[in-house]
C-alpha cells in the first residue's frame, strides 16, 4: 500500500452504530490514517468510537462542527483533546473569538498533536457565487486564530490556494469517475483536488456504502498512483 496515498486519505465513518464502524474501520485502516467520525456515529457511540479508532491506529478526525459560546466551545474542545482525537472541526461562522477559544482548548486537552479546522462554508449554506469570498475570509480568520486548517470544497480550493497555504485543506465531496454523487453538490476527484492544492481527502459513501469497500478503496488509491 502506497503510504504516501494513505497519508492523504480519511474516511467518513458515516454510520449510526458501533460495531458497523469498527468492522468497516477494521479493513480500511490499510487505506486509510485518518477516521472521520461525524455527529451520527458520535451521537450513537460517543468517546468510545474514538477510543476504538485509536486503537485501530487510526488518526481521529472528530467532526463534531462546534458552534457556541467561546467558553463552551473551549471547554468541549478541551474535552476532546483529552480523548486522543487528531483534529477536531468548527463553524468558522461562530467568529473569531470561538474559533480562538476552541483551539485553546483543544490545545489544552491534547494528549497528542492536534489541531482546529475550521468549517468555512457548507454546501448546503450558500450561493456558488457567494461562497468564494466568504470562503477566503474565514481562511484568514482561521489562521489567526491559531487553526490547524480548514474544511472547504474543491472548487473553493484554486482561487483560494494563496491564502494561508500553511492551513491543511481538508476537502469531502471526492468521487470517482462512475461514483453516486450521493447529496454532494460540488465534488472533484482525488486527483483533482490535490492539484488545486487538497492535502486531507475525506471520502465517504463511495467506499463505505461500496459492496466491497476494500476494492473500492483500492480503486481510489490507484486512481492516484503516478
Ligand atoms: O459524500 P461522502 O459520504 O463521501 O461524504 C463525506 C463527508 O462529506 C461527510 O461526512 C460530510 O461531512 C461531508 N459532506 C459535505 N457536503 C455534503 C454532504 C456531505 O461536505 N453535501
Amino acid at each position: 500500500m502506497d503510504e504516501e496515498v494513505r497519508d492523504r486519505l480519511a474516511v467518513a465513518l458515516d454510520v449510526d452504530d458501533l460495531v458497523a464502524a469498527t468492522r468497516l474501520a477494521r479493513s480500511l485502516a490499510g487505506h486509510f490514517r485518518v477516521a472521520k467520525i461525524g455527529l451520527e456515529l458520535y451521537t450513537a457511540a460517543g468517546p468510545e468510537a474514538i477510543g476504538v479508532m485509536i486503537d485501530l491506529g487510526y488518526d481521529v478526525f472528530c467532526d463534531l462542527k462546534l458552534h457556541d459560546i467561546p467558553n463552551t466551545v473551549a471547554s468541549a474542545a478541551r474535552v476532546v483533546g483529552e480523548l486522543g482525537v487528531s483534529y477536531l472541526t468548527i463553524h468558522a461562522a461562530g467568529g473569531t473569538e470561538m474559533l480562538r477559544a476552541g483551539a485553546e482548548g483543544l490545545a489544552e486537552g491534547a494528549t497528542r498533536p492536534a489541531g482546529v479546522l475550521a468549517v468555512t462554508v457548507l454546501t448546503s449554506e450558500a450561493e456558488v457565487a457567494a461562497t468564494r469570498d466568504m470562503v477566503a475570509d474565514r481562511m484568514e480568520v482561521a489562521f489567526e486564530t491559531g487553526c490547524a486548517g480548514v474544511v472547504c470544497a474543491a472548487p473553493d480550493l484554486t482561487a483560494t490556494r494563496h491564502i494561508r497555504p500553511e492551513l491543511i485543506r481538508a476537502v469531502p465531496g471526492i468521487r470517482l469517475a462512475g461514483d453516486s454523487v450521493d447529496d454532494q453538490r460540488r465534488v472533484a476527484s482525488p486527483v483533482q483536488a490535490l492539484a488545486a492544492g487538497a492535502d486531507l481527502l475525506v471520502v465517504g459513501r463511495p467506499v463505505t456504502r461500496a459492496a466491497d469497500p476494500v476494492e473500492a478503496a483500492e480503486r481510489l488509491h490507484r486512481s492516484l498512483q503516478p
